[in-house]
Parts: structure tokens; C-alpha cells; sequence
């Protein structure tokens, strides 16, 4: 099959290259599916996991990018729950060869069935950033009604989603981002938009949930306005500064077969808008990879056209 291929972790994303590699074998709970489209986030290649095994040891090559959706083509052994021919979409392993490719082996519990009024451009755009959406205001910063959040990066792959997902369960929205982004924050959903290059965060006043994916300094700032018994939600890493008198808390996204279900459900049903911004074939996923230009939205890779 083809895929995209990393080995040389000292080269980055110039070391990236479409090539030949032999199909997947479903292990036990296994299935494989043929990825229709697949969506990568752009910093995989600093991950631990993309270059080595869950014991240290050296898995190159790789094939990165791990959000899915395809159809099913065949079931390891003991797998209950799909079918071949059914379509799906998910989220790969984090230290298992990925979906950049025409095929990919991964456990069913991963993937939920995906509707068939849903397109798999738009399904692959959906597991990483709706579920981490999800799990970070959700089931972390246990957001309730009326609460005012922070939205970093509002206009981004993980943001946009944060800001929908966010109004729909009752909260008041602070998108932030870039100058150029302020509109499409607005037209996610933010209630009021702070440009991070000329606006001061500290004038939005106190909040409940910060859902921080730029870290750094802003990351340190936010944990300021964090009121009594709020959080602040970090998906960069460990916090480097805690709000006084609450909770800070990271984590990375898990698949969640019953989250995939919710997502998608908003998504046909109107209450999600999807935020691609750029759909390329895996021929051209090594420049779309490793753009020359800013490219806001979320990426997809039409494996099969
Ligand atoms: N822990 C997890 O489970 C998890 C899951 C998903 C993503 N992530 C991480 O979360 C981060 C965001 O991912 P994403 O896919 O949403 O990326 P994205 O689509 O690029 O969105 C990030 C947004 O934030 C903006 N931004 C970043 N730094 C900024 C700054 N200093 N001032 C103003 N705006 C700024 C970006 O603008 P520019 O493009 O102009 O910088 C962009 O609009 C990445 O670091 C990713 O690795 C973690």
C-alpha cells in the first residue's frame, strides 16, 4: 500500500516521504479499515510516541496522522461490534502506524460506526479536535451553565470546536487568536473576542474554565483569571502556572466510541460546524504536512478520492 513515511527524526518533516509499505495484519480486537480521509495534527513529529514503541524502543518508519474515516475491510480475530463493509471513523494509537496511508490496523473500540448521510472528509476532521474538545470541557473542566470560559485559538482546529461545544452547554465565550481570526471566533460562536497581539487577556475579567492550547506565557496569564474553584485545561502540557484557588489540569485525548458518537450526531444535526481548511490526496500530504503558509482550519488528506 502507499503512506507516508517518517525515519530519520533528526530531519523532521524533511525527512517525510510517500512510499511503498506492506499492508496491515489485524491483531486480536483489530480491524482493518481502508481510510477514505485522514486528518494529522501538525506537531506530531515532536511526539515520543511517533519514533518509538511503549518500551523506548525504535518503531521507525512510521506513518503518521492518526484520525480516520473509511470502511472496514476486514476483522481481527475476536473483534465484536463491526463490520466489514461498515463505515467507520476514530482515532489511532498514539505508538501504532497511523492513517496517512491506504490502510490501517486499529483496535474497534476506537472507531465508531459513522453515518452514511456523513462525509469521510468531514468525519476525519472530527476525532481529534471534537473529542478533545469534548474531554477538555467536559469530563475535565466539568463545565456547567452560565460558567464564562476561555476559548484559546478560537479559530483553530481544536478551538472552533471548543467555542461550539462550549455555547451549546451553556457557557459564556472568550475566544482569543489572531487579529485576522476574530471574525470567524465570532462566527463560531464567542461571545466576545480578545486579539492576542493588541488586546490585554486580563481585561476579560475572572472566569471558570480556561481551555489553554497555546501555553507559554499566555498559558501562565490565563491561570490569573482563573477564579475561585475553576480550571484552568491544559492540552500542551503540564500547566506552568496554577490558578490560586483551583484546579489545573492536562491531558491528552482518548478515542471514546460514545464522545464519536455525540460528535457526530451535532455535526448531521446542524448543531457542529467542521473547520477544514485545506483538502489535499496523499500524493500532496507531505507539502500539506509542512506548509509554506499559514493555513487556519484543519487539514484533511483524501486518501481515496
Ligand atoms: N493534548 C491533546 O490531546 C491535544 C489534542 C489536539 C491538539 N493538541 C495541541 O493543541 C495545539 C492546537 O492544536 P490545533 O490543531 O487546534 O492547532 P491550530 O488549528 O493551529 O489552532 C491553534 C490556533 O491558535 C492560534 N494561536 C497559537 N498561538 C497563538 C498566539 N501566541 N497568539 C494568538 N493565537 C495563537 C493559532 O494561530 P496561528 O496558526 O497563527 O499560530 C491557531 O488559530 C497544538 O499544539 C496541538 O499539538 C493537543
Amino acid at each position: 500500500m502507499k503512506a507516508i513515511v517518517v525515519t530519520d527524526q533528526a530531519a523532521g518533516t524533511a525527512g517525510m516521504k510517500l512510499a511503498e509499505r506492506p499492508d496491515p495484519q489485524a491483531a486480536i480486537n483489530d480491524v482493518i479499515v481502508q481510510v477514505h480521509a485522514s486528518g494529522f495534527v501538525g506537531t506530531e513529529l515532536g511526539w515520543p510516541s511517533t519514533w518509538s514503541d511503549r518500551l523506548g524502543r525504535d518503531r521507525t518508519p512510521t506513518i503518521p496522522g492518526h484520525e480516520l474515516a473509511g470502511v472496514v475491510t476486514a476483522l481481527g480475530y475476536g473483534t465484536t461490534g463491526l463490520s466489514i463493509g461498515q463505515r467507520v471513523f476514530g482515532l489511532t494509537d498514539w505508538y501504532r502506524d497511523g492513517t496517512l496511508s491506504e490502510y490501517v490496523a486499529i483496535e474497534s473500540r476506537n472507531l465508531a460506526p459513522l453515518p452514511g448521510d456523513v462525509d469521510f472528509t468531514v468525519a476525519a476532521s472530527l476525532p481529534i479536535s471534537g473529542l478533545t474538545a469534548w474531554q477538555g470541557l467536559l469530563v475535565h473542566g466539568r463545565l456547567r451553565a452560565g460558567q464564562r470560559v476561555i476559548a484559546h485559538g478560537a479559530a483553530g482546529a481544536v478551538g472552533s470546536m471548543v467555542t461550539q461545544l462550549a455555547r451549546e452547554f451553556g457557557g459564556y465565550v472568550i475566544g482569543t487568536g489572531r487579529p485576522a481570526d476574530r471574525q470567524s471566533a465570532l462566527d463560531f460562536g464567542a461571545n466576545e473576542f480578545v486579539d492576542l497581539d493588541h488586546d490585554k487577556l486580563e481585561d476579560v475579567g475572572g472566569v471558570d474554565l480556561v481551555f489553554d492550547l497555546i501555553g507559554g506565557d499566555i498559558g501562565k496569564r490565563s491561570a490569573s483569571l482563573v477564579r475561585g474553584g475553576g480550571t484552568l485545561v491544559s492540552i500542551v502540557g503540564p500547566p506552568e502556572a496554577r490558578p490560586a484557588d483551583g484546579t489545573a489540569i492536562d491531558f491528552v485525548v482518548e478515542s471514546d466510541r460514545a464522545q464519536l458518537n455525540e460528535i457526530v450526531q451535532r455535526v448531521r444535526d446542524g448543531r457542529l460546524r467542521t473547520n477544514i481548511g485545506t483538502v489535499a490526496p496523499l500524493d500532496d500530504a507531505v507539502a500539506a504536512f509542512n506548509p509554506t503558509q499559514r493555513r487556519p482550519g484543519k487539514t484533511i488528506i483524501r486518501v481515496r478520492p
